[in-house]
């Protein structure tokens, strides 16, 4: 790639067919907004500039975006070609290659546009793609395999519709031929939006015809509403369990699992049915995980066990052969090595040291109402069952705590504490309550 290349990403446009507040590319796929899976792939070529189209009202949108893309914006949403004229002024004696890539298109994979970019010398080059489903997309009117025009969908008869090679939206182009090309596209009547798709058939009629090179449908799925939305989550969930499984991990229900985009396993893990990862989870090697765990940024150190049905939901960091049993539920926790939590816990802003259990229905009362207070916990500590601890509070190394105990008051190391009313017996007394 000796030219010089940038990119230009569409991002501006209403996505009223998502039916929603939030705009369209920041709608997440495996927890990333689709913007950033387009914006990632374009990081790792060598790439001058990253620019993305916008609209006016897209604050939300700046926010997520890494500091080198370039924001140009676009005022009125007149369609996919006024979007890339706005891009003009920036780049109009630009002397290399431009590719123009779609915000809703998000599994577009580098490894493509870097071919797309090496078949593109001075003309441009089309990505296309095969399907027998092609409601929605643009129809490519090829021959001898040189793109004579694309219609849309809504714009198309019977015939053109019968067409199964599409538009993904993705093209190559030298950057003064699609300046030169853009000004001579007209509003369209019917939509009235300025096309983008009308650019093939002008470069079609000055003798600059497009090349194609096609790709996997599956790659260049197109997201406008909900529903493709969630085949898209469906399709990179399957590339997702497919990495792990081929890594060494062992996924008994591969198609009930949900993994996140960052999520770090190693081999020799095993994961159960009905278990979803959130962003910032590294597993290490030879951890279990049983059925319908929900674990998120959080790290597991090797030979520990979760589940089943634990909740582990951010800033834990849980030290080697750790067992967090059912029901329990950890937050902002530290746990050390060889320490039990098995049952119908919560651990919340809590640090506890090694070879501690922790009995069941055991609460660290973290929130007083206005602020959230730290629980310490030492090595080889006993915390009987149904126990409180009301934070702030530092149970030392090698304490006892008795089951049943409302603890509020901190322990010294060895110490024994028990706080419960004491029981009472009445003999013989239960026919005062029992009916016969
Ligand atoms: C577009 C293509 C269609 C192709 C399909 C692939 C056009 C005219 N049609 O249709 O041939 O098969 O993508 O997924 O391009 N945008 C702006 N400004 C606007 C309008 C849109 O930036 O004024 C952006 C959108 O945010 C989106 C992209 O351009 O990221 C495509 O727009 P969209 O309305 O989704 O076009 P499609 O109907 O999907
Ligand atoms: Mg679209």
């Amino acid at each position: 790639m000796k030219n010089k290349i940038s990119v230009i990403i569409l991002a501006a446009g209403k996505g009223s067919r998502m039916k929603s507040s939030v705009p369209k590319v920041i709608h997440k796929v495996a927890g990333k907004p689709l913007l950033l899976h387009v914006i990632n792939q374009c990081e790792t070529l060598p790439v001058e500039n990253i620019y993305v189209i916008l609209s006016k009202n897209s604050g939300e949108i700046k926010k997520i975006l890494p500091e080198k893309v370039k924001v140009i914006i676009q005022d009125k949403q007149l369609g996919t070609a006024h979007a890339l004229m706005c891009a003009r002024k920036k780049l109009l004696n630009y002397a290399g290659k431009i590719v123009v890539l779609y915000g809703d298109v998000p599994l577009i994979k580098s490894t493509t546009i870097k071919k797309l970019i090496s078949k593109t010398i001075s003309k441009p080059t089309l990505l296309g793609f095969n399907t027998d489903n092609p409601k929605g997309y643009g129809r490519v009117i090829l021959n001898k395999n040189k793109v004579m025009k694309v219609i849309e969908e809504k714009h198309a008869d019977r015939k053109i519709k019968n067409i199964k090679f599409c538009n993904s939206g993705i093209f190559c182009i030298p950057a003064k031929m699609l300046f030169d090309l853009l000004k001579n596209i007209k509003l369209n009547p019917q939509s009235r939006e300025f096309l983008l798709t009308d650019i093939f058939e002008l470069a079609a009629i000055n003798k600059n015809e497009c090349s194609v090179i096609k790709t996997d449908h599956s790659e260049v799925l197109g997201i406008n509403d909900k529903f493709q939305l969630s085949l898209v989550e469906a399709k990179y969930q399957n590339l997702l369990r497919e990495k792990f499984l081929r890594k060494g991990v062992t996924i008994i229900s591969p198609e009930t699992v949900i993994f996140s985009h960052d999520t770090k396993i190693s081999s020799d893990v095993t994961i159960g049915a009905f278990t979803c990862f959130g962003e910032k989870v590294v597993i290490k090697s030879e951890v279990k995980i049983d059925n319908n765990c929900s674990i998120k940024e959080s790290i597991i150190s090797e030979g520990s066990s979760l589940g089943p049905f634990c909740r582990l939901r951010n800033k834990n960091f849980i030290d080697k052969k750790v067992k967090i049993g059912n029901f329990v539920e950890l937050k902002k926790a530290r746990i050390g090595k060889n320490t039990k939590i098995n049952h119908l816990t919560y651990i919340g802003d809590a640090i506890i040291g090694s070879n501690s259990n922790i009995g069941a229905g055991t609460i660290t009362c973290n929130y007083d109402g206005k602020n959230k207070n730290l629980t310490r916990i030492g090595n080889n500590v006993f915390i009987g069952s149904n126990c409180s601890l009301i934070a702030p509070i530092n149970i030392s190394d090698d304490c006892f705590v008795a089951a049943g105990s409302t603890i509020s008051k901190s322990l010294s190391k060895k110490d024994f504490s028990i706080a419960r009313a004491r029981q009472k017996i009445i003999k013989k007394g239960s026919y005062k309550f029992l009916k016969n």
